[in-house]
């Protein structure tokens, strides 16, 4: 469970965060949206600790986040997983690479399990068969071929995957998914909005998505975080949402439904 209580940012003058309390239960969907710079990437990373909290705690299964001596940070670290805004693949490395980063920095170089967590991932999102559905020789001649491309070689929709896979391996019990349909096509957005509703369900990990894309809220969520100037203006269920009265609840519906028409 997480619990956000009370809390404050700011960048020099200007106030980002205005004291927000949330309560984010296990194995639940939550989407947080709000216009841009409201303030929704500044919260995720003091959530996870990439950022000091002016004031206010962050109580991740008991733990107060920011109170963690490094090593303990890094431990609990290891049960998050995160899709960053954008797919920020690094363009240099191969999807293998990119997708077994995190176990390598925490110290696990043996070929044999980084390869099997990789094509575990890479099965997951669906970059690669399953392999109870091919056989052995098809598996490993499209891992063979998946393993070396380059970013440069895939398209949007594949990269996303890959950064979803990267977030996947070592079996997170958190995902933050930071804008995961930005750019994307309606097409894939639809994919990867299934994806990370078949990951949250199969899984039974807890997602926490930052989206501007109401079609994929209504699809995916359990509960909606609205933030508006620093402020949590909505938290309750989708259905609570579509019937609030709050105007800038309405506001944002609104402009979804001409979208829609
Ligand atoms: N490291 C930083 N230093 C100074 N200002 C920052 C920093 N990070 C964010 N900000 C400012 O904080 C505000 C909120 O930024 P944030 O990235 O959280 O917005 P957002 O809601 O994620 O927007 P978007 O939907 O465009 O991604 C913005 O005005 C931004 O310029
Ligand atoms: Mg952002």
């Amino acid at each position: 469970m997480i619990e956000v209580k009370n809390l404050h940012k700011s960048f020099g003058e200007k106030k980002v965060l205005n004291g927000i309390t949330l309560v984010i239960p296990d194995g639940v969907t939550y989407c947080i949206i709000g216009r841009s710079g409201c303030g929704k990437s500044v919260l995720i990373k003091n959530i996870v600790g990439l950022l000091e909290p002016d004031q206010g705690e962050v109580i991740i299964d008991g733990m107060n986040i920011h109170k963690l001596e490094n090593e303990e940070l890094l431990k609990i670290r290891e049960r998050f997983g995160f899709v960053f805004q954008g797919s920020a693949l690094f363009d240099s490395y191969t999807v293998y690479e990119n997708v077994v980063m995190g176990l390598y920095e925490r110290g696990i170089r043996d070929e044999k399990i980084l390869s099997a967590e990789a094509q575990k991932a890479l099965t997951a999102v669906g970059l690669l068969p399953k392999p109870e559905e091919v056989t052995k020789e098809e598996f490993d001649k499209e891992w063979k071929i998946l393993k070396d491309k380059m970013p440069a070689d895939l398209s949007g929709g594949m990269k996303k995957r890959v950064g979803v896979a990267r977030a996947l391996v070592g079996n997170p019990s958190y995902i933050f998914y930071d804008e995961p349909t930005t750019g994307l096509d309606p097409v894939t957005s639809e994919q990867v909005d299934n994806l990370i509703a078949e990951l949250a369900k199969g899984l039974s990990v807890t997602s926490i998505i930052i989206t501007h894309d109401l079609f994929s809220v209504f699809k995916i969520a359990d509960f909606i975080a609205m933030i508006d100037d620093g402020n949590l203006v909505f938290n309750g269920t989708v259905d609570e949402f579509r019937m609030s009265n709050n105007p800038i609840v309405q506001e944002f519906l609104e402009r979804y439904k001409t979208k829609v028409l």
